[in-house]
This record gives C-alpha cells, structure tokens and sequence, in this order.
C-alpha cells in the first residue's frame, strides 16, 4: 500500500513529500508534534492530544496553525487516503520557512512566516505490542542530560534519542532519565511508574521536568475509576528497585511492565499484578473508539 503524507496544504506519496531546506523545523527544531493512536481507523483521545499540541505551540509562540476542526479534517483525510485501521497519527506544526526577503539562519522569528504543517501516519500490529507486555521490559537509567522545558512536545528530541540508544546497547529496552537529586524523571519516550508497597501507584508530579503525558493521563483516570490509590510524587532508583512493580506508559506502547532496571530485577521480574490490569483497562479505553469495540479490543491484542 502507497502511504501519503500532507504536507502543508498536499496529501502526496511519501516519496515525493517535502518541507523547504530551510523550515525552521530542520535548523532549530522549531516545531511541536504529536503521535496519536489509531482505533479502526478512528483517532483515539483526540481532545486531549489536541489541546497538548495547543499548549505547545502556545508556549514556542507558533501562530496560524489551523484550527481543531480543520486538524481534524486534515487528520481523518490522511487516515483514509493510507486506508488505516490501527496505527499511529503524527502531526508536526512548526513556525515554518523564512522566505528569500528575511536572511538566512536567523534564530530570531521572522515576521510572516506561514506555519509548516504535517501528517503522516503508518500502521502497527498491537498484538505486538501486547506479547511485548506480556514479557515486560527492561529499562536502563541515566542521568536527565536535556533542556530544562521537557513539558513542550518539541521535535528536538536527540538527547532522548542519545537515551535511548544507549539503554539499547545496555541490552534495555528504554532508558529511564534521572535528575541530579536521583529521582526518575521519566523515560526517554514514556512516563515511569512505580507501584509501592500499598499497591499504589507513584508518578512524578507534572512540572517543567516531564512531558504530560496523555497515557499518563487516561491511566490516573482509569486507576482512580478502578479504587487504585495514586500518589503523585517523585521516585528514586532505589526505590523503584524495592518498589513491588513498575512499568512506563506511552501512545505507543500503553501502560508496559518493567521487570528488570540496570540488570536487576523487579519484584519477582516478571509483569505485575496491578500493571497487567491498568494494561488491560487501557486496552479496554481504546477498544472503546472503535466502531466495533470488542472487534477492537482483538485487535488490540484481547
Ligand atoms: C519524553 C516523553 N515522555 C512521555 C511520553 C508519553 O506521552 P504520551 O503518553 O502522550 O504518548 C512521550 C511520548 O512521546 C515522550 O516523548
């Protein structure tokens, strides 16, 4: 199946879509993005994506982005012209590309400037994910090396990129980031979890230091609905090790059961009790935009 992209205002095949050499999304990184879960071809938790990508734009002071409806156009022409059913959306709007009239490479914001604007999307088979859950994860931790305004869903991402990659070539599967007190901030892609010995569950509190994440988000929900107490509060190495579970959440990949950090296991290093029912209770959330969402949840990995 061809995929298509849209690219500032042209649904065209990837090969041929194309921002300006110039878009100050490729020389500064002046762009906000979302990634966003498919459900039989519907957008999953659009609202709160949406007004994350606002908040976003808002604080890099991007302006003229298309409105939510015209978004939301834009986001279900691009699902239908790839055909998709399950997958992910990404949306990138960024403050554009200075034309001839303004000089090259200036940090400052030219006056103007008409925002980039793109969409792409591709599929992804949820059942692997769900037996990548069924296993659990291993997670690395290293110091928290990026700027101080994590909470903006921005495209610089190449300290978590650098993150990431060297909790692979540790043999873990994500990295987990910690500050210069010891506590976790979060993952380099996901939001960290513990869960103590109460059974319940601890995540660092929102702040400058961790993107708001909107699985992070749904799971308090679903967690509060199920009588799951929930501390917000920061969390150290350590206590993660002794902590009873632990597990990280993202769009990707949902609540994901972390069995072992830095080579050492969690609890008894294998998925937890209460991580295997908020992964299940969000599987349940999102089985619930499908038309069909007992179909979904199948698809979803049951
Ligand atoms: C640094 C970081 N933290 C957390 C998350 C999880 O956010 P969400 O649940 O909205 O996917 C992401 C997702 O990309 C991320 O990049």
């Amino acid at each position: 199946m061809s995929r298509v992209a849209y690219v500032n205002g042209r649904y065209l095949p990837l090969a041929q879509a194309a921002i300006h050499v110039d878009d100050r999304a490729v020389q500064f990184a002046d762009a906000a993005y979302e990634v966003i879960a498919v459900v039989d071809g519907r957008i999953a938790d659009w609202q709160p994506h949406l007004a994350r990508l606002r908040r976003s734009l808002a604080e890099l002071r991007i302006e003229g982005v298309p409105d939510a409806a015209a978004l939301g156009v834009i986001a279900r022409q691009t699902l239908r012209r790839n055909r998709l059913r399950y997958g992910l959306l990404y949306i990138q709007a960024g403050r554009g590309a200075p034309g001839l009239r303004h000089p090259a490479r200036d940090s400052t914001f030219p006056k103007d400037l008409r925002p980039s604007l793109i969409m792409t999307c591709r599929p992804v088979d949820f059942r692997k994910v769900a037996a990548r859950a069924a296993a659990g994860v291993a997670v690395a931790t290293m110091p928290d090396e990026r700027w101080a305004r994590v909470d903006i869903k921005t495209v610089s991402l190449l300290p978590n990129a650098l993150a990431k990659q060297r909790a692979r070539d540790a043999g873990a599967f994500e990295a987990w980031m910690v500050d210069r007190d010891g506590h976790v901030t979060e993952g380099a892609s996901t939001n960290a979890w513990i869960v103590d010995a109460d059974g319940a569950l601890v995540t660092r509190p929102l702040s400058t230091d961790i993107l708001a994440g909107i699985t992070r988000q749904v799971v308090i929900g679903l967690a509060r609905d199920a009588a799951i107490p929930v501390r917000e509060r920061p969390f150290t190495v350590a206590e993660a090790l002794a902590a009873r579970e632990a597990f990280f959440t993202s769009t990707t990949g949902g609540p994901m059961p972390v069995v072992a950090i830095d080579g050492r296991p969690v609890g008894n290093g294998a998925p937890g009790e209460t991580t295997e029912r908020l992964v299940h209770l969000y599987r349940r959330h999102l089985a619930s935009f499908g038309a069909d969402p007992e179909a979904a949840l199948q698809a979803l990995g049951g």
